[in-house]
């Protein structure tokens, strides 16, 4: 039974509650009409907001990156076709000329052919970013017409040999080019698209006068996408560049989470002492809804793995979380067996597929209330099997 039918059949309890929220894109949850649901979009108001969103929601990671190169407007399209409720574009670094553009990495060695182009031969450095010695290309060093003459590949052939058929196929996408491609489709569609940029190494960036977080409020800000309900999540591992979106901005906004025994790098540079193991704890989420709707953790830290990689007992995160009103989307599911958890691997062959349903199923029932894929329409499938179980 689908979930509309589901909510038809008065269905109670989670499944209901469920039901509607698969239902809810956009302005369908306000009982819109097809034709107030576009004028919303226009005006880029993204309809409820972030309750409007489906849950768990389904965010394609750098768009459907299991099936194109990552960050590229290929991607994006997949992720959208495929039904995401939200693509996760982009990560944003600036180039040398201050333009923000999607790249995982400024270093773009591995997700470019910037190698193939001798031109760019004496751009190669090596360069501490966040503390680790990295050597390649980096997009400060590039103007914006100089990136575009590249073309995106893909960063883990040995994972997604398929995936190669489509190097030399794309550009580097910007920023604005994104905001204009979420109008466009939003117009098409007649619903509301909604993106997840995220803030990469926003403390790096400030130091060499490339700030990222006025430049991502002025873009916002010139297309109308800067408010509450805009249908644009921004996301940065560093607490304070989320701190100072806070004041520039009313968008959404997620504090994302690695391992508990890291250091966000901006805490490194200012000396303050925590780790995300404190973060996660009563006061370090209360602090953080202060300023932020939501966290975005390693799934790790919803359910940590034995020394074998196997799940073992949820942690209270995902309670802790909601008891301070904050929304948890953790990182990143994905089909291939070296991305699973030891225990839904199925073969060792690095591109093969494992028992991803069943590991969905697992972080699903802790409650979380979305997650980050390579794979949307994989997450989909499962999130149709959890919500009528
Ligand atoms: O943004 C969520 C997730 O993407 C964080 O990890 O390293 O893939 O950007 P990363
Ligand atoms: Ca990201």
């Amino acid at each position: 039974m689908g979930s509309q039918e589901n909510e038809q059949a008065g269905v109670t309890g989670r499944r209901m509650l469920l039901g509607a929220a698969v239902l809810g894109a956009g302005g369908a949850v306000l009982g819109l009409s097809g034709t107030a649901r576009a004028a919303e979009a226009r005006h880029g108001g993204g309809g409820g907001g972030l309750k409007s969103l489906p849950k768990p929601t389904i965010i394609g990671h750098r768009g459907a990156s299991g099936y194109r190169p990552e960050h590229t407007l290929g991607s994006y399209q997949l992720a959208l076709d495929m039904g995401a409720d939200i693509v996760e574009a982009g990560d944003l670094v600036p180039t040398r000329d201050g333009h923000l553009v999607c790249r995982h990495e400024p270093e773009i060695g591995g997700t470019t052919d910037v190698a193939d182009h001798p031109e760019f031969a004496d751009r190669k450095k090596t360069k501490s970013l966040d503390g680790v010695a990295t050597t390649g290309w980096f997009t400060e060093d590039f103007t914006l017409a100089e990136l575009k003459t590249l073309r995106a590949t893909e960063r883990i052939p040995a994972n997604r040999p398929h995936n190669t058929l489509y190097n030399g196929r794309w550009e580097i996408p910007t920023f604005e080019e994104v905001l204009r491609w979420q109008d466009e489709q939003t117009r098409r569609r007649g619903e509301q698209v909604w993106i997840y940029p995220e803030l990469k190494h926003p403390t790096y960036f400030r130091k060499q006068g490339l700030a990222l977080e006025e430049r991502v409020a002025k873009v916002l800000h010139k297309y109308g996408k800067d408010r509450r309900n805009s249908p644009v999540i921004l996301q940065s591992f560093e607490p304070t560049s989320i701190q100072r979106l806070n004041k520039l901005v009313d968008n959404p906004l997620v504090v994302l989470l690695s391992g508990a025994t890291t250091r966000p790098w901006d805490f490194v540079e200012t000396g303050d002492p925590r780790t995300v193991a404190d973060l996660v704890k009563p006061a370090g989420l209360r602090e953080i809804a202060s300023y932020a709707q939501g966290i975005g953790p390693t799934l790790d830290l919803v359910i940590p793995k034995d020394a074998g990689g196997n799940l073992t007992t949820p942690t209270t995160l995902v309670n802790d979380a909601h008891r301070v009103g904050l929304i948890l989307h953790p990182y990143t599911m994905r089909n291939e067996n070296p991305f699973l958890p030891t225990n839904f691997r199925k073969g060792t062959d690095a591109d093969a597929y494992g028992d991803v349903f069943g590991a969905y199923r697992t972080y699903f029932a802790t409650g979380i209330d979305g997650v980050f894929t390579d794979n949307p329409d994989t997450g989909l499938l499962a999130r149709e099997d959890f919500v009528n179980s």
